[in-house]
């Protein structure tokens, strides 16, 4: 023991009912019950915490946040801001999952964001927007810039709605860029997370065909985007997204290169039986799929 606390000790007045060596068993149980609360709510609480949307786990393991309650708006006026911005997140993802209805004046297709990144942009393994969103500013082969978050999301009215793109911040950019932002909250920036993307498929063993490509249309996708392809129609909207033809994405789409198509397909397709065809099937169904016709690309006639 130190000498002061032992002259400390000394000085203490030893009584009956007192000794100076109690303050300390009493400071040091304290801390004791302390630290033993402190832990118990650690392990209790912890997953109660908002925990960041994505992490570098594995995608199964991923936890995006999802919840209705964490968009809806705050109930009283002094978080003005707040509901502002939850608006606005809110408004990005009915843009996203409702393009026809939301960004009508943009859009030169029947399909919708959703149709190709699933679970309104979540779903890993199927380009979800929260792990786009970090990785951005990025140097494109494309079209051999940097671009910027809102120049990617042109890309996709451009080439996939067949549309054009709205202005550069216009209230759909914004609207997008903050439901993207608000997907990707806690993930680090800069960083290849895993389910980004469509998954890059080992080449094929078999030189794609055709024909095997047909069979499988015929058989595992005709009956839902209809037996030619050009999706399923309920009123004016499609419950089933045309795959080519007028309405489908144009020849300048990311989804027209074969690659895409294929890790698409292997992951997601048919919808709720992901990875269940062969890669071979994949890469065959993605080669009839990108032989079909479609709208020109539009860098080549209007440039
Ligand atoms: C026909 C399918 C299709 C549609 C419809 C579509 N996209 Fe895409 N999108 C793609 C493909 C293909 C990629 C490239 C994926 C890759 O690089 O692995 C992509 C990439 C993206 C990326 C970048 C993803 C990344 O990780 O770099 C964003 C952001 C995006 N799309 C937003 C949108 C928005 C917003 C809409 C609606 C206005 C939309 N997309 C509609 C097919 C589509
Ligand atoms: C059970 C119905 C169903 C089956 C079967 C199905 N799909 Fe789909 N597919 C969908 C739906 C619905 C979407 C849009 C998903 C969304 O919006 O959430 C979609 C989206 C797509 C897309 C992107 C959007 C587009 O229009 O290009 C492609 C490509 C695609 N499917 C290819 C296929 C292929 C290839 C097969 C067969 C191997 C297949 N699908 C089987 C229902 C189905």
């Amino acid at each position: 023991m130190n000498t002061r606390l032992r002259q400390w000790l000394a000085n203490q007045k030893v009584t009956s009912r007192f000794h100076p060596s109690w303050i300390l068993i009493a400071v040091g149980a304290s801390l004791a019950i302390g630290l033993l609360m402190w832990l118990l709510s650690e392990s209790v609480f912890r997953h109660e915490r908002p925990s960041p949307a994505v992490s570098v786990l594995p995608a199964s393991t991923q936890r995006l946040p999802a919840s209705e309650q964490q968009l809806s708006p705050p109930a009283n006026d002094s978080a003005l801001p707040a509901a502002e911005i939850i608006r606005t997140v809110r408004l990005g993802r009915a843009i996203f999952t409702d393009t026809q209805t939301y960004a009508k004046a943009y859009v030169g297709n029947g399909l919708n964001c959703v149709n190709c990144h699933l679970d309104a942009g979540r779903k890993p393994d199927s380009a979800p927007l929260w792990a786009a969103y970090g990785l951005f500013p990025m140097f494109r082969d494309k079209n051999h810039k940097v671009n910027t978050y809102e120049d990617r999301l042109a890309g996709c009215f451009r080439f996939s709605m067949n549309g054009r793109a709205p202005a550069y911040g216009s209230k759909e950019f914004v609207a997008l860029m903050s439901y993207s932002y608000w997907l990707a909250s806690g993930a680090p920036l800069g960083t290849e997370l895993a389910g980004r993307g469509y998954p890059k498929l080992p080449p094929p063993q078999q030189e794609p065909d055709l024909v095997r490509g047909k069979q499988i249309f015929d058989t595992q996708c005709a009956i839902c985007h209809g037996a030619d392809g050009q999706g399923t129609r309920v009123g004016t909207r499609y419950a089933f997204p045309p795959l080519w033809g007028p309405h489908s994405f144009n020849a300048g789409a990311g989804m027209t290169q074969i690659k895409n198509a294929a890790g698409f397909i292997k992951a997601n397709m048919p919808l709720g039986q992901g990875n269940t065809l062969s890669d071979q099937q994949a890469w065959d169904v993605a080669k009839y799929m990108t032989s079909q016709p479609r709208p020109a690309d539009p860098r080549l006639g209007r440039p």
